[in-house]
């Protein structure tokens, strides 16, 4: 089975309108037009500017989060109709900065899902164990329950379906999982989503690996079979490390 990877780079809270518009720029520049799926996702205030940016080129905006609800009174939340009027191609959902900063419960984490999903957008789920569960061998225990807040009988394309694995303690830190530790666990989620759905659709869902992936340790965690792309934090603010983590994943 031969998947396209999916290397996304998530900005979280960083840039400035100018500097998101220049590093879109550099992005779009250098994304390969075939043989892997690039995309950015900004803060939301410059969804527009860096649509405008990568417009043209073969580079996917995306968001980091969105609420659940179609419209209405929900102060300062944003809708998946409302990316998708921006040119928004996908969305994360389950980020642990959402779930453990924000204090995101699974429940609202599934409810997001099941809108990113329902409204036509290709969903990133993020799932990962803290170090403590990690020290406590509840690693998998962690992200099946995670996986657990996806709803097979609402997501029959397996295309629009992206999981991804970021160890919690590996993000931002610095200290990436081992080639071994990542495949381990993209080898139990992708069993995982077989018996969920089938065994078909497991085969083509990609399963990007985060958590301090950069240019020097990409191309290990990308040799492994079931590591399919990365969703990139620190590495995405410069365009040079984010294309080389992409060509890595060629
Ligand atoms: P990092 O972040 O690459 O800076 O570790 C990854 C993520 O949180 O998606």
């Amino acid at each position: 089975m031969t998947r396209v990877p999916f290397v996304a780079g998530n900005w979280k809270m960083n840039t400035s309108k100018s500097a998101a518009i220049e590093l879109a720029r550099g992005v779009a520049a250098g994304a390969p037009a075939s043989s892997v799926q690039v995309g950015v996702a900004p803060p939301f205030v410059y969804l527009d500017a860096v649509g405008q940016a990568i417009g043209g080129s073969s580079v996917l905006l995306g968001a980091q989060d969105c609420y659940f609800e179609k419209n209405g009174a929900f102060t300062g939340e944003i809708s998946v109709e409302m990316l998708k009027d921006l040119g928004v191609k996908f969305c994360l959902t389950g980020h642990s900065e959402r779930r453990h900063v924000l204090k995101e419960s699974g429940e609202l984490v599934g409810r997001k899902a099941a809108a990113v999903y329902g409204g036509g957008l290709t969903l990133i789920h993020c799932v990962g164990e803290k170090l403590e569960e990690r020290d406590a061998n509840q690693t998998l225990a962690v992200c099946q329950k995670q996986l657990d807040e996806l709803s097979p009988s609402t997501m029959h394309d397996p295309d629009r379906l992206v999981i991804a694995y970021e160890p919690v303690w590996a993000i931002g830190t610095g200290r990436n999982a081992t080639d071994a530790q990542a495949q381990e666990v993209h080898a139990f989620i992708r069993g995982a989503i077989a018996r969920k759905w089938n065994k078909d659709f497991a085969d083509r869902v990609r399963i990007q690996y985060g958590g301090s992936m950069k240019p020097e340790n990409a191309a290990g965690l990308l040799a492994r079979p079931d590591v399919d792309g990365g969703l990139i934090g620190g590495a995405a603010l410069k365009a040079d490390s984010f294309l080389a983590i992409v060509m890595a994943a060629r």
